[in-house]
């Protein structure tokens, strides 16, 4: 056995689309238990760095740029600063977002506190938003409901919660036809953490409350790694999903390692084996076997509390290679000719024969007596052989 020992060369670029919201290197690492463990990031910063490390734009909520409370005037150059280290560091927003969590006011939810007048000031909030949102060309408005929800069930009226989200979708929706702004929005589920249980837990229940809007083609998903892995459901299933109903608008790449608090690790410090099938439909899942999916590469990560600044940008880059060290994989694996074998023997693009024949109704199934089950039982996948070649070419033994 010869085994070469090197680095693989791989270096991001504009065209990756990497993105990272300034909350994720700008995280000072506060958790419940414990204080801060680094100073603040300057968000100029940020950009400089994340631009020079090769990602092609950042996102925001709006109190990471001016302060919750911040006077107009305030606000006003804290934007200007910002706009300012885009142009020089050549960055896109593609992606904004509010929040609608940190503030006490919020300690009930925004769009559906049992308080009507936190619900009017979350509207006002995220409207403010979506203005500067457009004005920076961004074209997705992230909605996450982290404080929607409850830790009771006698607290929270669930069906006139769900009625509240919608008017406020709805009241959305109609705020960007009427100011002919080119933004989408898309719902980032989560199943719980702050509350103790958030709606819209997962993207199926998303996908569901979606289709139930008035301008529903406006209104997508923002599913992340973490979240639907908290819930132990598979990511790389959600998404493809999404995809089948047209409903990725964006996402938020991590990594998880099973059902506990969100971790937010790095791009694939989780769950390899999904990640590796996650990059492998995005990049390669689309008719003929290009991209399935066009949007930012966004990163929703917390460099861990042990790290320092130097760690912060360690981990910034880890995410990107990670990705692109994946997509080498997975092209590898599409272009082996024996994956293509086993792929085919374990009935994987015969999947994709409808099931009936053209014109063919019930009744062609009812009198179909060719079938013997005895026979197609005795059939073997080979799924086994098939998991072991991905995860060989996840290792980079072939
Ligand atoms: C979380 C969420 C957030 C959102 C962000 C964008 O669990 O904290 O993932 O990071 O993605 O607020 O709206
Ligand atoms: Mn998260
Ligand atoms: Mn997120």
């Amino acid at each position: 056995m010869t085994e070469q020992i090197g680095v693989v060369m791989v270096m991001p670029t504009r065209a990756d689309k990497f993105s990272f919201g300034l909350w994720t290197v700008g995280w000072r690492a506060r958790d419940p238990f414990g204080d801060p463990t680094r100073p603040e990031l300057d968000v100029v910063e940020a950009v400089h760095r994340l631009a020079e490390l090769g990602a092609y734009g950042i996102t925001f909520h709006d109190d990471d740029v001016f302060p919750f409370d911040a006077p107009e005037s305030e606000r006003g150059r804290r934007i200007e600063r910002l706009r300012k280290a885009l142009t020089e560091a050549e960055l896109e927003v593609p992606m904004v977002t509010t929040n609608l969590f940190t503030h006490p006011v919020f300690k009930d939810g925004g769009f559906t506190s049992n308080d009507r007048s936190v619900r009017r000031f979350a509207l006002r909030k995220v409207l403010r938003n979506v203005e500067l949102a457009a004005e920076l060309g961004a074209r997705t408005y992230v909605l996450w409901g982290g404080r929607e929800g409850s830790e009771y069930d006698t607290a929270k009226d669930v069906r006139a919660a769900l009625d509240r989200y919608q008017e406020a979708l709805n009241l959305l929706t109609q705020f960007v036809i009427d100011r002919g702004y080119e933004l989408r929005f898309a719902i980032e589920p989560k199943p719980n953490e702050p509350r103790g249980d958030i709606l819209l837990p997962t993207v199926g229940h998303a996908l569901a409350f979606i289709a139930t809007l008035e301008h529903s083609d406006l209104v997508g998903v923002n599913p992340e790694v973490g979240h639907e892995q908290m819930a132990g459901l598979n990511y790389a299933h959600g998404i493809a999903q999404a995809l089948w109903q047209g409903k990725l608008f964006h996402l938020d790449l991590n990594g998880q390692r099973g059902i506990k608090f969100d971790q937010d690790l790095v791009f694939g410090h989780g769950d390899l084996m999904n990640a590796f099938a996650l990059v492998d439909l995005l990049e390669n899942g689309g008719p003929g076997g290009g991209p399935a999916y066009e949007g930012p590469r966004h990163f929703d990560y917390k460099p861990s509390r042990t790290e320092d600044i130097t760690g912060v940008w360690d981990s910034a880059a880890a995410n990107m290679r990670t990705y692109l060290l994946l997509k080498r994989r997975a092209a590898a694996f599409r272009a082996d000719p024996e994956v293509r074998q086993v792929l085919s023997d374990a009935g994987v693009p015969a999947l994709s024969t409808p099931t009936l024949d053209p014109g063919e109704g019930y009744e062609g199934i009812l009198t179909d007596s060719t079938f013997d089950a005895d026979a197609a039982a005795t059939r073997g996948y080979g799924f086994v052989r098939l998991n072991q070649l991905a995860l060989e070419h996840l290792l980079g033994a072939r």
